[in-house]
């Protein structure tokens, strides 16, 4: 017999001990480090846990935690970070996984969450499940020796050094600023995220033009492997990008190597001549629409048709829909009938503006004709959202 239910306090911290440590950890810990593989109790307290019970033992699990997002320049208080979808290994394949996320999209539809977002262990696995795949974040690679001429320069403004939780409140508000007009970005102001991140410990340092922050980078430097890795390097203008590049350069004698990871507009090649630098990229995010009707409000260009949505993981969202700019913003009600069909990753793809919906018919993901395509293609133009927090 099986059953999914809501665990908490001290039954959560238990349950996601077991399953996350195997499957997200080199197993079998050492006693001692036993600890180090749970998040934080505060963590915890603010996440919502579902777990899959087959004879009163857990066999799978999946946990969301709120996070503010930016879609297309409306700020969602409250969208659902998945993290922590893990079943035990006798459970696998049985579809438990599955189970336990479908009965996390109903929660969130009745918290009034309409937004997820997760990065994938396999993209496939979550696409079927209605998420569609963001542009991968770049992680560029380059020597600082490249920026030496930087030193030389006079620049306008200074970086201040702090930690991250010296620096938090700096850190956090200039989070909520850059995310006004970062398209994808969520922000955590949980209590259980912000200890996550001043427990890890990072540098921070914070770019200043007429004492106003205007710019900042998070990093942790290794000189053992001479690696700098720089999480966060976000800035207003030039003068604060080259002022961090000029930091940057300061650490030509203890860092071998920059690891930069940035927003895939980003063409890092271009900012300053021999750079030489490598790009990859790694873990994918991918959001979904969990409440169709939740979509009013946003940001979007001219035009209205109606669409018939298929999602076989939200019957709530299944039906006629209309989609219409109204005074600048997307307005979506019932309707009676459809212009053509549209499933849920579809809708997803055109509201985070990744997908041409001419790839749509191939991708089995509705059947918009070459007037609608253009009437898509005004209302929701393309864009490269950025998700900015990892979980
Ligand atoms: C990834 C993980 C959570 C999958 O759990 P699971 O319970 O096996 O997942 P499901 O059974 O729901 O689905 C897995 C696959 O089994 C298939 N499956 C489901 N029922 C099945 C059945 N009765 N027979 C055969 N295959 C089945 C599913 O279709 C799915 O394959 P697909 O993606 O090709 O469609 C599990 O392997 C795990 O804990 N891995 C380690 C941690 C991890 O990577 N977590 C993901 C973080 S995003």
């Amino acid at each position: 017999m099986s059953q999914i239910r809501r665990v908490q306090d001290d039954e959560q911290d238990t349950i996601l001990h077991q399953q996350l440590s195997y499957a997200f950890w080199p197993t079998p810990l050492p006693a001692k480090q036993d600890d180090l593989v749970i998040p934080t109790r505060e963590m915890l307290q603010e996440a919502t846990t579902y777990v899959l019970f087959e004879n009163e033992q857990p066999q799978a699990t999946a946990s969301y935690s709120p996070m503010s997002q930016n879609i297309r320049g409306r700020i969602y208080p409250t969208t659902a970070a998945v993290w922590g979808v893990a079943s035990h290994p006798e459970a696998r394949r049985k579809g438990y996984a599955r189970q336990v996320i479908t009965e996390l999209f109903r929660v969130m539809y009745e918290e009034g969450i309409p937004i997820t977002t997760l990065y994938a262990f396999r993209e496939s696995f979550y696409v079927r499940l209605g998420y569609v795949t963001f542009p991968l974040r770049h992680i560029a690679t380059f020597s600082p020796q490249a920026l030496l001429p930087l030193l030389k320069q006079k620049l306008e403004g200074q970086v201040r050094l702090s930690t991250i939780s010296e620096g938090f409140t700096i850190y956090q508000d200039y989070m909520r600023k850059r995310q006004l007009t970062t398209h994808g970005m969520g922000v955590f102001s949980n209590v259980g995220r912000v200890e996550l991140l001043k427990k890890n410990e990072f540098w921070l340092a914070t770019a200043y033009l007429n004492e106003e922050p205007c710019g900042l980078m998070r990093y942790k430097l290794d000189p053992i492997t001479g690696v700098m890795n720089v999480m966060v390097f976000y800035y207003d203008n030039q003068s604060t990008k080259y002022l961090l590049l000029e930091w940057l350069a300061r650490h030509v004698d203890q860092a071998k190597t920059i690891e930069m990871r940035l927003h895939p507009g980003e063409l890092p090649e271009t900012w300053y001549p021999d750079l030489n630098v490598q790009l990859s990229s790694k873990d994918a995010p991918l959001a979904r629409v969990v409440n169709v009707l939740g979509l009013d409000g946003i940001p979007i260009g001219p035009g209205a048709f109606s669409a018939q949505i298929r999602d076989l993981y939200c019957p709530w969202n299944e039906g006629n829909f209309r989609f219409e700019n109204a005074e600048g913003v997307l307005k979506v009600t019932r309707s009676e009938r459809a212009d053509f069909e549209l499933s849920i990753q579809g809708l997803s793809a055109l509201l985070f503006g990744t997908h041409d919906p001419a790839s749509f018919a191939l991708r089995e993901w509705g059947s918009p004709d070459s007037n609608a395509q253009e009437t898509l293609r005004q209302m929701f133009p393309p864009l490269l959202p950025y998700l900015h927090e990892t979980f």
